[in-house]
């Protein structure tokens, strides 16, 4: 692997994909000291053209190689759909710029490693935006775990609920084809478990440490005459259920679900160990967390705490760069939860745990 060097001038970076998602990176991308926006790049140019005027981007491109022969930026944050982000990102990789790459990594464990490979080879900083480490309660709780302040870790519980099929929280589904796209394989849809099953599996997992083996459990309900609205044939899970053993011993269930009425977006983490327990319930904020230890473990009792600020994943990009160290989660840590994604899909098909080979490295 080649030594990353550091930049001491400002970052100039590259959007790639400027759909819903980019606009999330613009504006936080702009709230980092030493990033300069440069350029937006879209296969539709016209999208590409809108966005870079609603954020003030000088330079726009139709194509990764156009950005690429320009040579006016030294990162990317790739924010296409996830069947592209594994031909950009090496693309990119190959002409030494730093990449910041959406979630999920890749489509497949495979292209992942290809990735991570391709990384390792250029020698730049490397990273997947999964976002909810941007959470200080997160970044908190797995220090606290980390320390070895629960003691050995005995049972997990994780969910990440969702209430869009059940609700019009969101909208109507029926008639939206932001959301009818993510409910047919057809048109790319890894169901809820590619969506945001890849975001708890990296939320449960950070803290409490790789997984040994999952079982796992898909379902699709039925929404609509035939199972079908229009041009999209509503055949990608609507949840999914599984139960892990961690590496390390702890057994857990983790959980997704849009159907869950009541929560919007909960995200919700439970760890516990031989000296106490932690939790996390993304309804109470993003830095807040609650802990059972010490003489509150013995009355059942939970203190409350709140996080310290920390810097999200944009800022943590940046910083990597200009300080010529990586930052964490890490391309090896997007292809490791490809991985668990993986053997998801194989679970279900099989109605049978499947084990996981030990992670190599240490990828947070
Ligand atoms: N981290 C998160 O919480 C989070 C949230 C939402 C979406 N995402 C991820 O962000 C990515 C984009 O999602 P979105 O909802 O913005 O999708 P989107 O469809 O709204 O936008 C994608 C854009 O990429 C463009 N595009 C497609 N192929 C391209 C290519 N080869 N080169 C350049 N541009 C290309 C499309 O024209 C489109 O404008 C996905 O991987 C998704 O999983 C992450």
């Amino acid at each position: 692997m080649k030594k990353t060097s550091r930049r001491s001038g400002p970052v100039r970076l590259a959007i790639i994909g400027t759909g819903g998602m980019a606009r999330q990176h613009a504006i936080k991308f702009k709230e980092v000291k030493g990033c300069t926006l440069v350029a937006a790049v879209d296969v539709s140019r016209e999208r590409a053209e809108t966005f870079a005027q609603t954020h003030g981007i000088p330079e726009i491109y139709g194509s990764v190689d156009e950005l690429l022969a320009a040579g006016t930026v030294d990162a990317v944050a790739i924010v296409t759909p996830d069947a592209f982000h594994a031909e950009v990102a090496i693309q990119c990789l190959k002409a030494g710029k730093h990449v910041l790459c959406e979630k999920p990594l890749a489509v497949n464990y495979p292209d992942a490693q290809r990735m991570v490979k391709a990384a390792a080879k250029a020698g730049v900083i490397n990273m997947v935006n999964f976002s909810y480490r941007d959470m200080p309660s997160l970044q908190a709780v797995a220090k606290l775990v980390h320390s070895g302040k629960l003691g050995e870790i005995r049972h997990v519980e994780a969910s990440y609920l969702q209430s869009w099929l059940a609700s019009k929280v969101w909208g109507d589904w029926r008639t939206d084809p932001k959301w009818l796209w993510r409910l047919s394989s057809q048109h790319g849809s890894k169901g809820v478990l590619g969506d945001v099953g890849v975001h708890i599996l990296d939320f449960a997992t950070f803290p409490a440490g790789p997984l040994k083996s999952v079982y796992c459990k898909l379902k699709t309900f039925d929404k609509a005459p035939g199972n079908r609205i229009g041009e999209y044939l509503l055949d990608a899970n609507d949840s999914a259920v599984m139960t892990v053993e961690f590496a390390n011993g702890a057994l857990g269930t983790i959980h997704t679900t849009r159907w869950m009425g009541g929560h919007a977006n909960r995200l919700y983490l439970k760890i516990a160990g031989t000296l106490g327990s932690v939790v996390i319930d993304g309804d109470w904020g993003t830095n807040v967390y609650r802990t059972s230890l010490g003489s509150n473990l013995d009355k059942a009792k939970w203190r409350e705490h709140k996080a310290p600020r920390t810097p999200n994943n944009y800022a943590r990009f940046i910083r990597g760069i200009r300080t010529g160290k990586q930052e964490e989660p890490t391309f090896a840590r997007g292809a490791e939860v490809q991985r668990v994604l993986d053997a998801c899909y194989v679970s279900d098909g099989k109605n049978a745990p499947v084990k996981l080979p030990a992670a190599k490295a240490k990828a947070h």
